[in-house]
């Protein structure tokens, strides 16, 4: 099984976390940056973490590219996605909570799409709060990372 690791990321958080994710899978992978993804390299490979940063509630321009462009190569294909967010609580703001619980974020909208264009999730999406707007990634991050890739190392095994 052949692994892709797709992110994009304007702070180098979303790249980081897709870093760790490739370094700590347990399958042949690479890492692409979202703008660099052709068609073949979806269909060449057989499972795939789409990585992006949330910006207005939701996924940024080339991870939707992606997925709207290569919408049937995703077809019967293993996904698994994540984000990096703002944490709510540390920015404690009434009207961003207010906005965030309406509007959501961008790994759950990924999901949606996946599902719409025929992958098959391993598991529900998984996000990592980064600190202000433009990091670092949390210390706890790091730690649901090893967490969340063991989970997917599991679950690839039980899927073949
Ligand atoms: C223009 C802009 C919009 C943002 N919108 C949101 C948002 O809606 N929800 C959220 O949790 N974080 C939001 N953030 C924080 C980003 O999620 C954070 O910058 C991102 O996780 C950093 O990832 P990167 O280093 O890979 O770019 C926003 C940041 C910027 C600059």
């Amino acid at each position: 099984m052949k692994g892709l690791v797709i992110y994009y990321s304007y702070y180098g958080n979303t790249k980081r976390v897709a870093e760790e994710y490739q370094k700590l899978l347990e399958i042949e992978s690479k890492l692409l940056s979202a703008d660099a993804v052709t068609e073949a390299d979806i269909l060449e490979n057989d499972f795939f973490v789409i990585g992006s940063p949330t910006r207005a509630f939701n996924m940024v321009k080339p991870i939707r590219n992606v997925l709207k462009k290569y919408k049937s190569a995703f077809k019967d294909k293993l996904v698994v996605s994540f984000d990096t967010r703002a944490d709510i609580v540390q920015i404690n703001s009434k009207i961003l909570t207010f906005m965030v619980k309406r509007f959501g974020y961008a790994a759950e909208k990924i999901d949606k799409l996946l599902v719409k264009n025929g992958a098959k999730l391993i598991e529900s999406h998984k996000w990592y709060f980064v600190k202000e707007s433009e990091g670092p990634l949390t210390n706890e991050s790091y730690v649901g990372i090893s967490n969340d890739v063991a989970i997917v190392n599991r679950k690839l095994k039980e899927n073949g």
